[in-house]
């Protein structure tokens, strides 16, 4: 009985402290080993979240508005502002032809090695760098740019057929693809994209086409593509207050036109 009572002797409580670093080592390693393990699952996981955002998120067919801010407010008293500069940044790649690009229509398609050309000049007499963008006094037609998003391999899948044109698309887009069909015999092969007035006054159109002709998609690396542009004209007509907001969508069958939605609101402070 008293033998179970018996404190430990020396050696005993040398190999039982030996014990205990051997057992404290080991968590430590363990520890150690599993906050590695830990590390690389979390770096791991990062790098896949980043893929899948890369390609799920930042590469969704659609397109990008310029200038990119969502309030254009500007005095249109003053010769400049940030937004005509923006636009004078953009155009830039335009104002030069590449060597390998060529005139393509319907028939006419790029060929390995080529693209097809975009001219400066398709995006009107007011949206262009020499009228300041129409954001200056005596032009109050302030223009937003649109170019679709530099996707790989993604084409649109056009609408063929009157019918399969969706219900939520805007009359007045309806209305101008429709009258396409009797003018050449067939809906174009367009990713189509509309502008709409949800508030404010005024008018917005679009130069020179109603959307992005397919012969532009799918975005080819191996030349030197440029993106197709839409100008989107904000006409005011002597409205009272110079202020509207636009809603921009893209239309093809292989988009959710509700997940391309964009809206910018347009103001110009005058004083006189
Ligand atoms: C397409 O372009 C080619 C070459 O520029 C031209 O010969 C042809 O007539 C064009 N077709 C249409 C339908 O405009
Ligand atoms: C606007 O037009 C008027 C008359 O044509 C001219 O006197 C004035 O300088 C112009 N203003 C700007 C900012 O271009
Ligand atoms: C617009 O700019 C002019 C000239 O700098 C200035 O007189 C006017 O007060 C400005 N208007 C507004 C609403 O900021």
């Amino acid at each position: 009985m008293e033998a179970r009572h018996k404190p430990l002797s020396q050696s005993e409580n040398e190999l039982a402290t030996t014990n205990n670093n051997n057992n404290n080592n080991k968590r430590k390693k363990l520890c150690i080993g599993v906050c590695i393990a830990v590390c690389i699952a979390a770096v791991v996981l990062a790098m896949i979240c980043i893929i899948v955002k890369y390609v799920f998120l930042t590469t969704k067919p659609g397109f990008i508005l310029h200038p990119s801010d969502s309030l254009i407010s500007y005095n249109s008293s003053h010769k400049d502002n940030v937004y005509i500069t923006e636009l004078n940044k953009f155009i830039k790649a335009y104002e030069t032809l590449p060597s390998d690009s060529i005139l393509c229509n319907d028939t006419t398609k790029p060929g390995p090695g080529e693209s097809c050309q975009y001219r400066e000049e398709w995006l009107g007499g007011v949206c262009k760098k020499d009228n300041s963008w129409g954001y200056t006094i005596n032009n109050t037609h302030p223009c937003i740019l649109v170019t679709p998003n530099m996707v790989p391999y993604w084409v649109p899948d056009t609408y063929k057929t009157e019918e399969e044109l969706p219900e939520e698309m805007p009359q007045y887009l309806k209305n101008n693809i429709i009258d396409s069909i009797y003018d050449v015999g067939h809906i174009s092969k367009f990713a189509w994209v509309s502008c709409e007035v949800l508030s404010g006054e005024g008018y917005c159109s679009l130069t020179p086409w109603f959307g992005f002709p397919d012969y532009f998609f799918p975005y080819n690396t191996n030349t030197n593509y440029r993106s197709p542009v839409l100008s989107a004209r904000v006409d005011w007509r002597g409205a009272q207050k110079k202020y509207v907001k636009l809603r921009f969508q893209m239309w093809a069958k292989n988009l959710d036109p509700k997940e391309t939605i964009q809206t910018i609101t347009v103001e110009a402070n005058q004083s006189n």
